[in-house]
């Protein structure tokens, strides 16, 4: 059964370790993610794009998809299914399709009505027992080729929207989403300590977590960072090792033509880069 991303980051934050949020696109992805999930004993958050849900047909095929797989694969682990990044509307529809947490970005709102709708969507996920992640600080990252900087979150913005009572709190600390450039700053570990100051026991988000080096991310979780989220990396992992078995022309090979065995080595590789990510995170043996 899906669960609210609650519990198991509170424990995450009270235990100094986070829980990956990984996306997903397809089956195999989402497969991958949960068989090494429950070998690994780690709670896990499957995250959905909205465009990642478009392309998976909509919420409901995704919530009958992951719910089918919790059963069928035997998956005993903590799993929350949550929006990436959603708009008002994908929120409200995949609370309507069963989602088990979602993420409200409001930050293209005026402040008043991004509070009023963060509100909004805050007393239904309690009412129907979800979690909701927030956003402060816009999270960069490479658009049309143009590479943004991450902006660092106002810790008193933070406060404010924390006081709405979501679950977890996105804080922007010069992460970015996609490859780091070159020249990035890094982590802002005064933002990160200056909101964790101001939010206490709030889970903090950490988006961006593809390319972050280990010892950033080992302080950001020691300063507070209770869910690390990871999309690139598993795309990347995927793409290598579907390239080098077509490079090697193993597609040709018997029933190379079989989508299953054209898929299998990419399948193979997201589970080795989440594998990595939750030794790395700390989260291995914490179901
Ligand atoms: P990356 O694609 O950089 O791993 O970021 C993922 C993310 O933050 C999803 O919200």
């Amino acid at each position: 059964m899906l669960v609210s991303a609650e519990e198991m980051l509170t424990k995450a934050k009270a235990g100094k370790y986070a829980v990956g949020q990984f996306n997903i696109n397809n089956l195999e992805w989402t497969k991958a993610i949960l068989l090494t999930a429950q070998e690994l004993n780690s709670p896990v958050i499957l995250g959905v794009s909205e465009g990642a849900g478009k392309y998976m047909c909509g919420y409901k095929t995704v919530v009958g998809m992951v719910n089918g797989m919790l059963e069928e694969l035997g998956i005993t682990v903590p799993v929350a299914l949550h929006l990436d990044h959603g708009s008002y509307e994908g929120a409200k529809a995949c609370i309507e399709a069963g989602f088990s947490s979602i993420m409200f970005d409001g930050s293209h709102y005026p402040i008043e009505e991004n509070v009023e709708k963060t509100k909004e969507l805050v007393a239904i996920c309690k009412e129907k027992g979800m979690s909701i992640e927030a956003e402060v600080g816009s999270i960069g990252g490479e658009e049309d080729g143009v590479v943004g900087a991450g902006e660092c979150a106002d810790p008193e913005e933070c406060k404010m929207v924390a006081d709405l009572g979501v679950t977890m709190l996105a804080a922007g600390i010069g992460n970015i989403h996609g490859k780091y450039p070159d020249n990035w700053a890094g982590l802002s570990f005064e933002t990160l300590a200056a909101v964790q100051e101001k939010t206490g026991t709030m889970p903090l988000v950490l988006h961006g977590g593809t390319g972050i080096p280990e010892d950033m991310i080992k302080k950001a979780i020691s300063l507070g960072v209770s869910k690390i989220n990871v999309n690139t990396e598993c795309q990347l992992s995927f793409q290598e090792a579907t390239r080098a078995y077509i490079e090697a022309g193993k597609d040709l090979e018997g029933k190379g033509f079989d989508p299953r065995k054209l898929l299998a080595p990419g399948t193979e590789a997201i589970k080795a880069t989440v594998k990595e990510k939750m030794e790395l995170f700390g989260s291995v043996g914490k179901a």
